[in-house]
Formats: structure tokens, C-alpha cells, sequence
């Protein structure tokens, strides 16, 4: 199996995330090519530390994420890194000629999404996708499989989410992600919008007109000092667009909705597509099931619960009665990743990284959204975003 070779920069949550999904690739039966880890940056040596002690492929380990760019050994760059670096470290990378894995907002901006597409397509050589791995859920897979094959008929509604609710805590200490300078002005949609745009991106829906309501419940944090901070960032985010199905050109609604503050949720990602032919709901609230209601004209309206299990697109060894999870999911979508990078196309077309082209799409709604916001009303996207 082909090595690819690694460097990671940004050594916190995700980049200790990828570096677990790097360490059990013998998971896996049929990936197309092996990470590597050679190199990690970080802000702070005791972040590094975790690395120098767990990745025994390391050579490489620096506080300057340009000596990292500048080493030859290194193929693709995972870049995991609060928002305000985004532009900066992403295009760096591209520059450099690496490929790249960013996170996503991909950009703390729309201006920065822009500079870094705009590296992109000054070097079509190097591979670019950003990470999203919540559809790699068996349950939502096969959901993705009715989307592909137009099994839903009309589209009455849909509704995508993602739910987190430790921030209904207002002890809960501050960090960079509740902070509209590092986080940027989106709030919780640059954080976790993307994760509710992925599936309905990759379908082709494209809003023509959005409406969103952003709240900021929570408005000072502990810094952990023992003072009172402003907490800057929006905690909430509801949109409601018309949305056009490219199956048929017919309108529907598509909300979405994201929030930090979800009494209850601790980290629930939802589906919800109502059609007339047929309906299929998924949450991560309960991952194994996947609800499915197939409706001819006439006939009895039955939904269906259906135990998925072990499933994964891309092939491991456990076996398929077990249950599926979170570093399942991160494992499956860096094997995506490879996958596309290594034969140039996603192994179906609902498994597959974001596009630099969906993180443009994510922008322009979360621009629009806090437009909405601003005006208090509905936004027309007049190029159907
Ligand atoms: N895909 C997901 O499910 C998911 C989940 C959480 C976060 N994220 C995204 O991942 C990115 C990182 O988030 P996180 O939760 O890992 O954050 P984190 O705070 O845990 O880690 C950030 C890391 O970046 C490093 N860093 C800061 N400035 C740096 C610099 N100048 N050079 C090199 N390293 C620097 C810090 O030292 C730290 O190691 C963000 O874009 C976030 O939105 C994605």
C-alpha cells in the first residue's frame, strides 16, 4: 500500500483525533494509501509533547508552522488550527505545493474562504478538501444512497442540525471558540455549520432566499482567573431557506439549525428529508437507527426502523453486527480523503471530503445569515447560492 506522508499543524483536539485514526489504519481493509505522521507543529511545545510520546513516525517537530512547510519529506498538510489562521497557514501550505486537509470554516471569513480557493486554483496540482465526517455514519450513508438514486420523489422538507448543549453552563470556562476575533463573526455557524451543509451541499440544494434568527444567550464566561469575560460569539443559529432540488427544480424548505446551546443535546447531528415518494430521518442521537418510510399512493404510510450496523463505505474488519461511532466516522474520512487524493475521484459521491467549491457555497449562506440577522429579514441569494 502506497505511504503518504504527513505533517499536522495544529496539535489540539483534531489533530489528536487524526493522529488515533493514523494509529489504527490496519483497521481498515481496502484503503488506497497509508498516513504517515513526520511532522507536527503547534503554538506550544506541551501540545507537541502528546505527539513526540504517541507517534513514533515523527522526525519533525517545530512552534513555526514554515519550517514544517519547508520540509521535503512532507506530502499532504492537515491543517487544525483555530479560525483567524486559516487563510494564512491554508495558503501558505498550497504555496508550498503540499497537499492540504484544512478544517473547516475554511476561512474565518467569506474574504478569507476567497484568498484560499483563489491559492487553490493557482495550483491545481495540489489536492484540497476540507474535513467533515459526521455523514460517514452508516445510517447516513444509506440515506445519501436514496438522495443519489432520486428515491424521494418531491421534496416536502428537510432539516439538517447540529446540537451541542455544554454551553448551557454559564460556568463553563471561556475558550477561543466563543470569541469573535478567533472564531470570527459567524459564531457557532462558522463552527459547526458546515457539518449541517456537507450531505445537502453534496446533493446539489441551493437555496434561493434565507431567513435567520442568531442568539446570543450566554453573554460573559469565567476565564479561568477568576474574572467575568464577554462571550462574543452567536450561540445559536436557526436558517430557513427556500431551497431548489436539482432533481426536479421544484422549491422546498431547508432549515438548519446549530447551536452550542441545545438543553440535552450533547452532540447530536441530524438528517431529515420528507419527500413524497419516500422519507428518511438519522440522528447520532441514536446512531443505529435509520427511519425510512417508502409511500405509494393509496397504500398504508408505515415508517420503518431499520438497525444499522457495522457498515463502513470504506471496508474494516470489525464485523457488521457491532456498532459504529464517532473515531469510526474520522477514520472512514480520512480514508475518503486518500482515496480521492490517491484516484482522483471520491469512491461514491456521497463519500467524500468538502470541496473547496461547497466551503464557498457554506460562506455565501453564512453571510447571508448574518445579513438576515442584521435586517431582521429574509435575504434573496440571487445567484442561487
Ligand atoms: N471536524 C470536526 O468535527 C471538528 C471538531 C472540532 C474542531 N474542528 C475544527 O478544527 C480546527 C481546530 O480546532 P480544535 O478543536 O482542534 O482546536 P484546539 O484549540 O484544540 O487546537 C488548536 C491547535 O492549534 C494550535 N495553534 C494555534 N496557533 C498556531 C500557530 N500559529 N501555529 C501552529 N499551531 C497553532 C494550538 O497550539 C492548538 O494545538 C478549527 O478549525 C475547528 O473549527 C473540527
Amino acid at each position: 500500500m502506497k505511504t503518504v506522508r504527513f505533517g499536522l499543524i495544529g496539535c489540539g483536539l483534531m489533530g489528536r483525533e487524526f493522529a488515533s485514526a493514523a494509529a489504527r489504519w490496519c483497521h481498515l481493509l481496502e484503503a488506497a494509501a497509508r498516513p504517515q505522521i513526520l511532522a507536527a507543529c503547534s503554538a506550544h511545545d506541551t501540545s507537541l509533547r502528546w505527539f513526540r510520546e504517541n507517534v513514533p513516525s515523527l522526525t519533525q517537530t517545530t512552534l513555526d508552522y514554515r519550517e514544517l512547510l519547508q520540509n521535503p519529506e512532507v506530502d499532504v498538510v492537515y491543517v487544525a488550527v483555530p479560525h483567524h489562521l486559516h487563510q494564512e497557514v491554508c495558503c501558505a501550505a498550497i504555496e508550498a505545493g503540499k497537499h492540504l486537509m484544512g478544517e473547516k470554516p475554511f476561512g474565518i471569513d467569506r474574504e478569507a474562504n476567497e484568498a484560499i480557493l483563489t491559492a487553490a486554483r493557482r495550483h491545481p496540482e495540489v489536492f484540497v478538501r476540507c474535513s467533515s465526517e459526521f455523514p460517514f455514519f452508516p445510517g447516513i450513508q444509506r440515506l445519501c444512497d436514496l438522495l443519489e438514486q432520486n428515491a424521494f420523489g418531491r421534496i416536502i422538507e428537510a432539516n439538517t442540525g447540529l446540537l451541542h448543549s455544554s454551553d448551557l453552563d454559564p460556568h463553563k470556562p471561556i475558550n477561543w471558540k466563543r470569541m469573535v476575533e478567533f472564531n470570527g463573526e459567524y459564531g457557532v455557524l462558522g463552527d459547526l455549520g458546515m457539518h449541517a451543509l456537507h450531505v445537502p451541499l453534496r446533493a446539489g440544494w441551493r437555496p434561493s432566499n434565507l431567513r435567520a434568527v442568531l442568539s446570543k444567550i450566554v453573554k460573559q464566561r469565567p476565564d479561568g482567573r477568576g474574572n467575568l469575560v464577554p462571550c462574543t460569539t452567536w450561540d445559536n443559529g436557526l436558517l430557513l431557506m427556500e431551497t431548489l432540488d436539482p432533481a426536479n427544480g421544484e422549491p422546498f424548505p431547508w432549515t438548519v439549525k446549530v447551536q452550542r446551546i441545545a438543553p440535552g443535546h450533547r452532540n447530536t447531528w441530524y438528517t431529515e428529508v420528507l419527500g413524497t415518494r419516500a422519507s428518511a430521518r438519522w440522528s447520532s442521537a441514536n446512531p443505529r437507527l435509520l427511519e425510512v418510510m417508502h409511500y405509494t399512493p393509496g397504500g398504508e404510510q408505515k415508517w420503518e426502523q431499520i438497525q444499522t450496523g457495522y457498515e463502513p463505505t470504506f471496508r474494516a474488519m470489525t464485523g457488521a453486527i457491532f456498532e459504529f461511532g464517532f473515531s469510526d466516522c474520522m477514520l472512514q474520512m480520512w480514508a475518503a480523503f486518500l482515496h480521492e487524493l490517491v484516484h482522483g475521484k471520491p469512491l461514491k459521491r456521497f463519500a467524500g471530503c468538502v470541496t473547496p467549491e461547497e466551503t464557498a457555497l457554506s460562506h455565501r449562506l453564512f453571510t447571508a445569515a448574518l445579513e438576515s440577522q442584521r435586517q431582521g429579514a429574509t435575504v434573496a441569494l440571487e445567484d442561487k447560492c
